[in-house]
Parts: structure tokens; C-alpha cells; sequence
């Protein structure tokens, strides 16, 4: 860790002023983080996503503190160049901004991240303004609440309407102000993403806001057709890995039941 090749959050405000856009990833362990890191992508967010991605769960909110920091950690063994955020769970940052502070402390303390995300509104901008303070470089996260998924009953792009748009705006500007080095735009109409960007200093990235952000994000299952269940409209499978992972653990079970595996060469 510390190396010189190593982001910091001072290059991100500068691609975004340069017009280079950012690539964040999710990862969730360190095999898909080390290629990750190979291939160059600028960001690594370990996602309460992880919940979905990997541990079974339907939404994002029975994921732990505990468990993801278990996961940021085995991504950060596995790409130890990267620039990687953790995303800190449900309801780890609202019971009072003095827990909030020490939860967010163990990302960066035991798990090795370089940021927390934070996922709400203008409503919890003291309390990312106590972690900035103390030294903890946040992400912000506005539009889409996944984490609100009860209070909201549904996921659904935000910002359709103007008063809406214009509040989250003000989300967005209360971000910045806090002192986020960057903040994820997730589900608005591409116009809402354009106009946020333009508004802030920080860099925007976006998931399914549009080309104008500054730069993007995507769950690594999707873009990798792992989950094909059903795919998001702001997601893009760039490859088709359940399908070939099918084809292998079909013609391995066929090869262990025909007795042609192990052959002479897998034996000793
Ligand atoms: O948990 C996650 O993967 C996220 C991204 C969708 C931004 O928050």
C-alpha cells in the first residue's frame, strides 16, 4: 500500500477538469480486483451491492459492517495499487455521526480503502463533514436510495419531475459543500446527470445518468452477464460469463461421469 503509482483523490477532480472520464467498477473479492486493477480501471467500489452480487440477499439492506468490510479487505489484498472505496452499509452512518465517524475510520484502518461512499441525501451532509474533517475522503450518493428501498417501496428513476430534479440539486450542492471528492449519480434522467455535473466541482459518476457525468459506474455481475435474472436498463453485458460457466460445470460433470477426467495428465 502507499505506493507512488497509487490515485488519490486529487486526480479525479483533475481528470474531471481535463474532460477524462472515470472508471469505477464494483468488485467484491480479490481475484476480479486484481484484474480490475490490470486493466486499469480508476476506481474500485465495493458496493453494498455485494449483498445481490454475492451473498444471496434480495436487497442491499441485510448487508453488514462486519461483511463488507471482510470483502474491501480481500479486495485491497487483491489489488493493492488500487484506488478502492467501500460502501458503507445500511444504517451505519445515521445513528449518530460519532459512530458514523468511528464505522467509517475502520474502512480505512482495518480494511485498507482509500474512501467510504455514503449513500443519502442533504440530510446527512454534517456528518459526512465530520468525516472529512477527521481525514476520511467520501464519496457521496444522490438520485436512487437503494437503501430506501422500504421507505420508497420501489426503484425508480428520480428527478423526473422539476421540484424533484431541484431538490436533488441541492443534494448534490450540499454534497459538495460537505466536502465529497466525488458522488454517484444513480437513476435520473441524463439531463438531471448533465445539469449536476455542470453545477458541482466534484466529479459525477453516473449509473444510468446519462454520458454527461463524469465518468461511470457499473456492478461488475452485470457487465459480466453473471446475474441473468433480469438485466437493469442502465447496465450493459459486455460479456456472457453465465453461459460459459454453465458450459464448463456441464462437460466437467460429464467428463467426471464418463471417466475421462482425470486423464493421464491430471494424474500422478
Ligand atoms: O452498491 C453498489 O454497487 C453501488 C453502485 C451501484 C453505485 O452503490
Amino acid at each position: 500500500m502507499g505506493s507512488a503509482r497509487k490515485p488519490t483523490v486529487s486526480l479525479f477532480r483533475k481528470m474531471k477538469n481535463e474532460g477524462k472520464k472515470i472508471v469505477m467498477l464494483t468488485a467484491y473479492d480479490a481475484p476480479t480486483a486484481k484484474l480490475a486493477q490490470e486493466c486499469g480501471i480508476d476506481i474500485i467500489l465495493v458496493g453494498d451491492s455485494l449483498g445481490m452480487a454475492v451473498l444471496g440477499y434480495a436487497s442491499t439492506l441485510p448487508v453488514t459492517l462486519d461483511q463488507s468490510l471482510h470483502h474491501c479487505a480481500a479486495v485491497r489484498r487483491g489489488a493493492p495499487d488500487a484506488f478502492i472505496v467501500g460502501d458503507m452499509p445500511f444504517m451505519t452512518c445515521h445513528a449518530s455521526e460519532s459512530e458514523a465517524l468511528k464505522n467509517a475510520a475502520r474502512y480505512l484502518q482495518e480494511a485498507g480503502c482509500d474512501a467510504v461512499k455514503i449513500e443519502g441525501d442533504a440530510a446527512l451532509a454534517p456528518t459526512v463533514e465530520r468525516m472529512v474533517h477527521a481525514g476520511i475522503p467520501v464519496m457521496g450518493h444522490i438520485g436512487l436510495l437503494p437503501q430506501h428501498i422500504k421507505t420508497s417501496g420501489v426503484y425508480r428513476v428520480t428527478g423526473r419531475g422539476e421540484e424533484e430534479a431541484e431538490r436533488i440539486i441541492a443534494d448534490a450542492k450540499a454534497m459538495e459543500a460537505a466536502g465529497v471528492f466525488a458522488m454517484v449519480l444513480e437513476c435520473m434522467p441524463a439531463e438531471l446527470g448533465k445539469r449536476i455535473t455542470e453545477a458541482v466541482g466534484v466529479p459525477t459518476i453516473g449509473i444510468g445518468a446519462g454520458v454527461h457525468c463524469s465518468g461511470q459506474v457499473q456492478v461488475v455481475n452485470d457487465l459480466l452477464g453473471l446475474f441473468t435474472d433480469f438485466q437493469p436498463k442502465h447496465s450493459k453485458r459486455y460479456a456472457n460469463l453465465a453461459d460459459e460457466i454453465r458450459r464448463a460445470f456441464t462437460e466437467y460433470a460429464d467428463d467426471v461421469r464418463a471417466q475421462k477426467f482425470p486423464g493421464p495428465e491430471n494424474s500422478f
